[in-house]
């Protein structure tokens, strides 16, 4: 795996030398964000060898490298899925990449469906801790010892400091911030009313089909762990209505300004 990630690196490396300083990868809703800053290199997933190819539809599959109020940035525009049928290993490969190539701190993005009766769809909620029992790790295999060690502590994956940080900001640009634990459950289907019934009674305040591997992952290496969840649905059978990804994007779309000042700001501040 490491030979991999060394791999991809040297792919990237003949195409730029940017250094970033920070990680975003950006979920549903802020699909465009990447248009809107300074950028500097676009390398796409498939230019790049070895490299996990996305093949959700409406997610675009690219690094872009730039700068976000001058902050030597690089987002993740279009993220691995691991219902797309990769190994947790390869859903992991890009965080570990953007790790390697130099960035210390990573923003995790996503949309979630609302497991916590108070949460209304278009609400954020930044991300307190995650639960990961119902995925593999992507940790499972010979552990690359040049990333970190074999058992590494899992008590506090999300920076409580970056998490004041991120409270601040949303203070400072007017958005409420709702807050709670992130449960990842492998999609692609949504889920049926007794499992969020039961992600529930784990602890759970919202449900998605990504992002704490990647936490988890970075944590392995040492990176300073945030993210942010866009709700865009209440979860199965927390409200009477049915499941789709159209609605799901739709109020992704529709709050993706203030999703976008929210990120802004926050890459800045962390
Ligand atoms: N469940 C899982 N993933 C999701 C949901 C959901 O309800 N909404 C957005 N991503």
């Amino acid at each position: 795996m490491y030979k991999k990630l060394e791999k991809c690196l040297k792919s990237i490396r003949k195409k730029t030398d940017f250094k970033p300083e920070k990680a975003v990868i950006l979920g549903s809703g802020l699909g465009d964000y990447a248009e809107k800053i300074k950028i500097e290199k676009v390398v796409k997933y498939t230019d790049i060898e070895d490299f996990p190819v996305s093949t959700v539809q409406g997610h675009k599959g690219q690094f872009v490298f730039g700068y976000v109020k001058d902050v030597p940035v690089v987002l993740m525009q279009g993220r691995v899925h691991y219902y797309e049928g990769y190994s947790m290993q390869d859903v992991v490969l890009p965080t570990r990449l953007m790790g390697v190539m130099g960035a210390k701190k990573i923003l995790l993005t996503n949309a979630a469906g609302g497991v916590n009766p108070s949460f209304r769809p278009g609400d954020f909620m930044l991300i307190t801790d995650h639960i990961t029992t119902a995925v593999p790790s992507p940790l499972i295999g010979p552990n690359i010892e040049e990333l970190g060690t074999r058992f590494p502590d899992m008590s506090e994956v999300y920076s409580k400091n970056l998490q004041k940080i991120i409270r601040k900001s949303a203070k400072d640009c007017g958005i409420p911030l709702q807050e709670g634990v992130y449960v990842q459950l492998t999609g692609p289907n949504y889920e049926t009313p007794a499992e969020i019934r039961m992600v529930r009674s784990w602890g759970a305040d919202a449900v998605g089909m990504s992002t704490a591997c990647e936490a988890m992952a970075a944590r392995h290496m040492g990176m300073e762990v945030c993210g942010i969840s866009c709700i865009t649905n209440m979860a199965a059978g927390v409200s009477d209505a049915k499941l789709n990804h159209a609605e799901v994007q739709e109020t992704a779309d529709r709050v993706a300004k203030d999703f976008e000042k929210l990120v802004t700001d926050v890459i800045d501040a962390i």
